[in-house]
C-alpha cells in the first residue's frame, strides 16, 4: 500500500476512535427546567452512576478550552439562538462515563457564558474552597450527576469588554447537566 493511502487509513481510524470534539445538539427539549440544583436520584431524575474522576475531567477539559482561548471569542460558550430550549453537548474528549451538557432555559435571551464558569459550576474551581466544591455539581451530587444554572462570575473582566457588552448577550439562561455517557 502506498504511504499516502496508509496515512489516510490511519488518520481515518484515529478520527473514528477519538470522540468528537465538536459541540453536538442533543435534543430540542421543552422549556421549563430552572437554574435550581437537582441531584439525580435525590430531588429528580435517576442516579447516573458516573465515575467522579470523569466528572472532574469534564470540568478540566472546559477549563483548558477557557485557558487556551483566553482573550478571544473562543473562551465563550455561545448558545445558538432558537425558539425552544435546546440542549447541547459541551466539548469533551475521552469522557468515558460522563457527558457534560448545556441547556438553554430562556430562549428569549442570547446566552454567552465563559467556559471557565461552566468548568467552575462542575467542579468548584481550579483550586476550589470547601464551600465552592460543596456547591459544585461534583461536590453536591457526586457520582449521581445532576444539573444547575451556570455560576456566573460577573466580575470577570471578559464580561465587561466593549465587545461583550455591545453583543447584548448575557451569561445567564444556561444550565449544566452532568449525565452518564450512555444517555
Ligand atoms: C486570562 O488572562 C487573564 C490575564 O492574564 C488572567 O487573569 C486570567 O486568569 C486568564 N483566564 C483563564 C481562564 O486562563
Ligand atoms: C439574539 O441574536 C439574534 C441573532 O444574532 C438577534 O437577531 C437578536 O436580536 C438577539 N436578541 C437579543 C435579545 O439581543
Ligand atoms: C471572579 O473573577 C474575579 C476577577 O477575575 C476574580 O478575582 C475572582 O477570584 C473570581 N471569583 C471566583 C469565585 O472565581
Amino acid at each position: 500500500m502506498k504511504t499516502a493511502a496508509l496515512f489516510a487509513l490511519l488518520t481515518a481510524s484515529l478520527a473514528a476512535a477519538a470522540p468528537s470534539l465538536k459541540p453536538r445538539l442533543v435534543q430540542k427539549r421543552a422549556c421549563g427546567e430552572t437554574a435550581d440544583l437537582i441531584c439525580y436520584g435525590t430531588n429528580g431524575g435517576t442516579p447516573q452512576n458516573i465515575n467522579p474522576d470523569d466528572i472532574a475531567w469534564a470540568a478540566q477539559y472546559l477549563r483548558n478550552i477557557a485557558q487556551v482561548n483566553n482573550g478571544t471569542d473562543g473562551t465563550f460558550w455561545n448558545m445558538p439562538p432558537a425558539n425552544d430550549c435546546e440542549e447541547w453537548q459541551l466539548p469533551l474528549a475521552f469522557g468515558e462515563t460522563v457527558l457534560s451538557l448545556a441547556k438553554h432555559i430562556n430562549p428569549r435571551i442570547n446566552s454567552s457564558v465563559l467556559f471557565e464558569d461552566t468548568a467552575n459550576t462542575i467542579d468548584g474551581g481550579a483550586n476550589p474552597t470547601a464551600e465552592s466544591f460543596a456547591n459544585s455539581l461534583l461536590g453536591a451530587c457526586g457520582t449521581d450527576g445532576g444539573m444547575i444554572g451556570v455560576y456566573v462570575n460577573a466580575s470577570n473582566p471578559a464580561y465587561l469588554t466593549p465587545r461583550y457588552v455591545s453583543s447584548r448577550a448575557t451569561p445567564g439562561g444556561v444550565i449544566i447537566k452532568i449525565v452518564h455517557s450512555l444517555l
